[in-house]
């Protein structure tokens, strides 16, 4: 596996693959890299001959006061483990190359799909995620990327920006992964302490409970929402939403919506965990 740090040598290896008639695809990642990470990659390795990860904790999708500087960096087991599975070329950037300028003066905005759930409480953060995506896909120009559904909002944006900003880039979603007790995986677990690592599965239990309700045919989104945060708040999360929202647009679901998200959102501790599942109502149904 080859390791690059500049936008160029990124560059010049890819026309090289290009002129080989390599198929790329790429997981872009903020590295702490765990099994969900690699599933990612499996299923990269399944789409393209040659497969490109980056590492990049990207500034502009943290809020102040989030933890950009404490992110855990840990490029050496990462690239160990990214070798492990076979990648070809990690890409593993520092800041200025990609914020050649400084501060930044151009975004992608997705403008609707970034309102709700995590963009209500975090403004920037998706302005920030479309832009540095697009960034690594013009560096990178990947015939695929992979995105975990785990980040259901960031997916549907990605996909979303890649449509309208006419990217010849085919988005390929891989399912969450989880603990044994159904905990996602995310870089971020690791901040939990033994006692709210024990309590973690909730949020999964409670989307479960969520679910089972709708399907045994609750139409009260708004009262099903409540009655769930709060009992989660009465097991020390911290809710920061529990949505019932329709799951192309992501606004709030009403009765006569088919295709929904569960989405939820809660610090436990330390970590601000997100998770989500995806109902189809039957037309029987509401
Ligand atoms: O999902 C992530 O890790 C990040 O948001 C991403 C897509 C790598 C952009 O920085």
């Amino acid at each position: 596996m080859e390791l690059l740090h500049t936008v160029d040598e990124v560059r010049q290896r890819v026309r090289q693959w290009r002129r080989e008639e390599q198929t790329v695809a790429l997981v872009p990642t903020m590295g702490n890299l765990h099994p969900g990470h690699l599933s990612l990659v499996e299923e990269a390795r399944r789409q393209a001959d040659k497969v490109v990860v980056s590492i990049f904790v990207n500034p502009t999708q943290f809020g102040p006061g989030e933890d950009f500087d404490s992110y855990p960096r840990t490029l050496n087991d990462d690239a160990a483990h990214l070798r492990e599975a076979g990648v070809e070329l990690l890409f593993a950037p520092a800041v200025e190359e990609i914020y050649p300028l400084g501060g930044n003066q151009t975004w992608v905005d997705v403008d609707q799909l970034g309102e709700h759930l995590c963009g209500a409480g975090r403004p920037g953060h998706f302005r920030g995620v479309a832009t540095v995506v697009s960034k690594l896909f013009n560096i990178v120009q990947p015939d695929v990327a992979v995105f975990g559904e785990k980040d259901f909002q960031q997916l549907a944006i990605l996909r979303r920006m890649t449509r309208e900003m006419l990217m010849p880039i085919r988005i390929i979603a891989a399912p969450t992964d989880r603990e044994a007790d159904g905990l996602a995986r995310s870089s971020r677990n690791g901040y939990l302490r033994d006692s709210e690592r024990a309590r973690a599965p909730l949020l999964q239990q409670h989307l479960q409970d969520a679910r089972r309700a709708i399907e045994a045919g609750e139409q009260d989104f708004r009262a099903l929402e409540k009655r769930l945060s709060t009992s989660l708040n009465q097991h020390g999360f911290e809710v920061d939403y529990f949505t019932v929202a329709n799951a192309v647009t992501l606004a709030p679901a009403g009765a006569r919506d088919r295709d929904l998200v569960i989405a939820a959102a809660a610090r436990l501790g330390k970590p601000r965990l997100i998770d989500n599942i995806t109902v189809q109502r039957s037309a029987g149904t509401g």
